[in-house]
């Protein structure tokens, strides 16, 4: 009975290294396996990693470039102002009375005697347009002038605001004939 167990030991024992050696064969067999996935796997990402990115990427950054094209033509817009010439002196009296009682009298006062209610507020004090002796000697682009571009146009006071906005040219015109006819001595173009 010992003997034969003994004998089956052994036989275990022996049957043990033989799976030993079958698991050498089969891990190796395994590491061989893996090694051809790992192989494989590398395989795939590799060209996965590179198939993918550069096709979706380029479209969206060309997207925005066709926007600013059309902007160049504003710049032909300004051009045909500059060369036209106003000619201030037609205008009319009347008209240019309202037009000063308006805008113009708080200051300069409705004769354009500089005595506006707001007039004493004022450093230097409002010209006073019913003198002949100094006004006489300007010219109607020059009153047009200081209207529409202000005192400070011609080194006067700043107080003098530019009208250029609030009066158009035909309106500069009729007050600068108003302004004439409040001369003493008369005005005489
Ligand atoms: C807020 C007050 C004020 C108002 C409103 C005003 N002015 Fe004047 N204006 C002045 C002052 C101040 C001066 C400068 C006076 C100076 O420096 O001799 C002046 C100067 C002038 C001059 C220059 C005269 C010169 O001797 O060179 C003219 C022309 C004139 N104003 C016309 C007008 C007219 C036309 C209006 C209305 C459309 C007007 N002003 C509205 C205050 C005013």
């Amino acid at each position: 009975m010992q003997r034969s167990i003994s004998t089956e030991v052994k036989d275990g024992r022996s049957g043990r290294r033989r799976c030993a050696g079958q698991r050498r064969a089969a891990s190796s067999a395994i590491r061989n396996a893996a090694a051809l996935v790992c192989v494989a796997a590398l395989a795939a990402c590799g060209s996965g990693e590179q198939a993918a990115p550069p096709a979706p990427a380029p479209p969206v950054e060309e997207a925005p470039a066709p926007a600013p094209a059309p902007a160049p033509p504003v710049d032909e817009a300004p051009a045909p102002a500059p060369p036209r010439e106003v000619d201030f002196s037609g205008g009319d009296a009347a008209r240019g009375e309202a037009v000063y009682l308006a805008n113009c009298a708080s200051c300069h006062g409705p004769r354009g005697e500089g005595d506006g209610p707001v007039a004493a507020t004022l450093d230097p004090r409002p010209a006073n347009h019913a003198d002949g002796t100094r006004m006489n000697a300007l010219s109607d682009d020059y009153l047009a002038g200081v209207i529409l571009h202000g005192g400070p146009s011609v080194g006067k006071s700043p107080m003098m605001a530019p009208f250029a906005g609030v009066l158009d040219e035909g309106q500069v015109a009729d007050v600068v004939a108003y302004i004439r006819t409040l001369a003493d001595p008369p005005y005489r173009p």
